[in-house]
């Protein structure tokens, strides 16, 4: 079986951190794209999140990695393309949380934030994790949509 394709990239911020969990990912046996950034020096998020999120946008790769000082910035322009859904994950909880109720298809970790150890066990548990389905999949198919949509009835659903 061919190996799954993933992207991975960083500012500068999150250099350090892409590197060990780019090694991570090929001791996980995936053909990992590294788009940059190569080296801690100064660099603009948005630079690296949009070719990242474009790929991931039109279906050539399925999965990817984004890495900035806070996820946020990496968050913020990676969810502009549609069908991204890109989640800032800081603990293996929201990771885990982020595929089984948001099918996150870009994992974002805010590098000054998490120890390398944690970002290789949030990055395992996004990797490892399904999304659920069911009440989720409603869910996820309107975050397309801009039309208003009628309130659902309380049907019990959490
Ligand atoms: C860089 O200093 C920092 O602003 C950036 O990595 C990120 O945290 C922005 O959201």
């Amino acid at each position: 079986m061919p190996r799954e394709k993933i992207l991975i990239a960083s500012d500068h911020a999150g250099f350090a951190l892409k590197e060990s969990l780019e090694r991570a990912l090929v001791d996980l046996g995936f053909d990992v794209q590294d788009l940059g950034t190569d080296s801690a020096a100064s660099t603009d998020y948005a630079d690296y999140a949009h070719p990242l999120a474009e790929r991931v946008s039109s279906g050539e790769v399925q999965r990817g990695v984004l890495l900035c000082g806070t996820g946020l910035g990496m968050s913020y322009t990676a969810n502009r393309h549609a069908r991204v859904r890109a989640a800032v994950a800081w603990n293996p909880e929201i990771a885990k949380l982020a595929r089984e109720h948001n099918d996150a298809n870009v994992l974002v970790l805010p590098a000054r934030f998490v120890s390398e150890q944690e970002g290789v066990e949030i990055l395992r548990t996004w990797l490892d994790t399904p999304f659920e389905g069911g009440r989720h999949a409603r869910r996820v198919e309107k975050i397309e949509t801009t039309a208003t949509v009628e309130k659902n009835e309380s049907n019990g659903d959490v």
